[in-house]
């Protein structure tokens, strides 16, 4: 598929570039903000903020190539050139990009692994903080969706304790209350849907969002 790349190498502190090398870039001017998207799924939320957003960078990655597929035809079949798809496991994320390089991270519906043995894989652990700060701008922050209320408080707890201050912590974010209260950046980024919220979200089931910024 074009516009997906698959455990690259060389490709640490290059990816505003190599995603402006591909056909047609809208702006390729290389300081805009670069976004990643961890654990994209069919990658519709990062196609989506690409097509809202075209003055940035968008990267959604997963390890799921038949997942990221439906996310990688849709970028080709409306044309956009400001965003791909990186096929990797989470763990090898640090070797991807350079430190400093990303400017916001986006962590939609992640697995909750509720088992305590299981904690290293949660995608907002301690053990993932720490690789997410290497590649983050010193300002850069972290936001997080779920559904899974357990998995919330468990990632608002683990990022107070490692030192992220905490500047947006909202449960059932899309509640009409919550809706009124969205800044411009907010309004756009929570109205695009993943594959799981649209889900979650036919149950009537509660939304949850944090964002929080390493101090
Ligand atoms: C529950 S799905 C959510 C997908 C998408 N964000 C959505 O909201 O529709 C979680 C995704 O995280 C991915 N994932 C979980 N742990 C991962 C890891 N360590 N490395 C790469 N992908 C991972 C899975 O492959 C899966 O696609």
């Amino acid at each position: 598929m074009p516009r997906v790349w698959e455990h690259p190498e060389h490709c640490a502190g290059r990816w505003r570039v190599i995603l402006a090398c591909s056909d047609s870039p809208p702006n390729p001017a290389v300081h805009q903000k670069l976004t990643l998207e961890l654990g994209c799924g069919t990658g519709l939320w990062t196609v989506g903020m690409a097509e809202k957003f075209n003055d940035g960078w968008w990267i959604g990655a997963d390890i799921k190539g038949a997942r990221m597929w439906h996310g990688a035809k849709v970028l080709e079949s409306k044309g956009l050139s400001n965003a791909g798809f990186l096929r990797t496991r989470l763990e090898q994320i640090e070797s991807y990009f350079e430190s400093g390089e990303v400017n916001e991270i986006w962590i939609t519906f992640p697995d909750p692994q509720p088992r305590e043995s299981r904690e290293k894989k949660r995608l907002s652990s301690p053990a993932f903080l720490r690789r997410y700060r290497n590649i983050l701008t010193p300002d850069g922050c972290l936001h997080l969706k779920t559904d899974n209320i357990s998995l919330f408080e468990y990632t608002v707890e683990a990022w107070q304790a490692e030192g992220l201050h905490i500047e947006r912590c909202i449960r059932d974010v899309h509640s009409p209350e919550h809706v009124a209260q969205r800044n411009p950046y907010e309004q756009d980024a929570l109205s695009v849907i993943t594959t799981y919220e649209s889900r979650y979200m036919v149950q009537n089931l509660p939304i949850h969002y944090v964002k929080g910024r390493f101090l």
